[in-house]
C-alpha cells in the first residue's frame, strides 16, 4: 500500500481534568475516506485539531507527507479542514475574498486562487453570492463556503468535521458525491459525521473514538462482516405445527415468524430439514449495519 499522507502516533490531550483524547493512533492513505465516528464529546473535534496543527498535542506525533506540521508549518499546505462551527471564515468579508484570502496564504498566487475561486463557487453553485458578506449567508452556503476553502489549494488530506452538518437534502447529497469524487482523484479524507447513511455510504475505513480512546479501527467491509457474523432470518408461509417449532428451538432458533437463527451454514441446513416439507417464505442472511455496530460498539457504554 502507497505510504500513509497522514499518520498520529499516540495522541494524548488533557484540559485540566479531563483526557480528552487518550493516545490515538490514525493513519490516512491516498484515495481513502475513513469515517471518525463517536458520541459528543468523544475527543473527534479535539483529534482533528491536533491532525490539523491548531492545537499541540500534549504527547504524541503526527505527520503529514513525512512532515510534523508543528515543526514545519509549511506542510500544512498538503492540508485543507472543516472544523467545527467554521471558525475559519471571515464574516465580514465575502465568499470570493475569504476563498482568495486563504488560497494565497497556502500558496496560490493570487491569479491562480482568484480562478479557482471563481471555478469552486460555480461548481457549488454559489456564484450568486460570490460578493455577499459571509454574515449574509444562509447556515448551509456558510457551510459549503466552509468546504471550498478547505478546497481552494488543493490539498492532498481533507480533515472534514461534520462537513454536512445543516445541509438541505440536496445540497447533503452534492456534498457527499464531491467527497466521493476527491477520494477517486486520491485525497485522504477524514470524515467526521453523526449520520451513520453517511459514514456507511462513503467510508473505506471506520475508526471509532469512545471517551478519547479509539476502541475500533477496520475496513468498513471487514466491520461489517465481524458484526454480521452468522445470522439468518426464516420465513415460513405459515405458522408450523408443535412438534416442528419444538425442533426449531432445540437447534437454538428463536421468534415466532420471522424466525431468527445464530450459527454457521452447516447449521442452517439442519433448521431447514426439520422445517421440510413445509413451504418457505424466505430465508436469509441477517443484515447489519453501521448505525446497529455504533450503537453495539459504544451505545450503552
Ligand atoms: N478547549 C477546551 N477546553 C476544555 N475542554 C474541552 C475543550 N475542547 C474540548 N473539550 C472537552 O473535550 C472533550 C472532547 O471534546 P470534542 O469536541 O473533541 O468532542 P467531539 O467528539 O468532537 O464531540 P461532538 O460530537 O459533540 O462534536 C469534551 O468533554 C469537551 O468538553
Ligand atoms: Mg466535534
Amino acid at each position: 500500500m502507497a505510504r500513509p499522507y497522514l499518520e498520529a502516533h499516540g495522541l494524548y490531550k488533557r484540559f485540566g481534568a479531563l483526557e480528552a483524547v487518550k493516545n490515538v493512533h490514525l493513519t490516512l492513505h491516498p484515495g481513502e475516506i475513513l469515517a471518525f465516528l463517536g458520541k459528543n464529546g468523544a475527543g473527534k473535534s479535539t483529534t482533528v485539531k491536533m491532525l490539523s496543527g491548531l492545537l499541540l498535542p500534549d504527547r504524541g506525533e503526527v505527520h503529514l507527507l513525512g512532515k510534523n506540521p508543528f515543526r514545519e508549518p509549511l506542510a500544512l499546505k498538503h492540508l485543507g479542514a472543516v472544523l467545527e462551527g467554521n471558525r475559519n471564515t471571515y464574516w465580514r468579508l465575502t465568499p470570493l475574498e475569504n476563498l482568495v484570502y486563504f488560497g494565497v496564504a497556502r500558496g496560490l498566487r493570487l491569479a491562480a486562487a482568484r480562478k479557482r475561486a471563481w471555478e469552486l463557487l460555480e461548481e457549488y453553485a454559489l456564484l450568486g453570492k460570490a460578493h455577499t458578506e459571509v454574515r449574509h449567508l444562509s447556515r448551509g452556503m456558510q457551510q459549503k463556503l466552509a468546504l471550498l476553502q478547505a478546497l481552494i489549494h488543493d490539498p492532498e488530506v481533507l480533515l472534514l468535521d461534520e462537513p454536512t452538518l445543516g445541509l438541505d437534502v440536496e445540497t447533503a447529497l452534492l456534498m457527499r458525491d464531491k467527497i466521493r469524487t476527491l477520494a477517486q482523484a486520491g485525497k485522504a479524507i477524514l470524515l467526521t459525521t453523526h449520520q451513520m447513511e453517511v459514514a456507511e455510504a462513503l467510508a473505506d475505513r471506520v475508526a471509532i473514538i469512545h471517551q478519547g480512546e479509539v476502541v475500533v479501527e477496520e475496513t468498513k467491509e471487514g466491520l461489517l462482516a465481524r458484526f454480521a457474523g452468522e445470522h439468518y432470518v426464516l420465513e415460513l408461509e405459515e405458522k408450523p405445527p408443535l412438534e416442528v417449532i419444538k425442533q426449531l428451538r432445540a437447534l437454538g432458533v428463536e421468534g415466532e415468524g420471522p424466525f431468527f437463527f445464530r450459527g454457521n451454514a452447516q447449521a442452517l441446513w439442519q433448521v431447514l430439514e426439520a422445517v421440510k416439507p413445509l413451504p418457505l417464505k424466505k430465508v436469509a442472511k441477517g443484515e447489519t449495519d453501521l448505525l446497529e455496530i455504533f450503537l453495539k460498539v459504544v451505545g450503552h457504554a
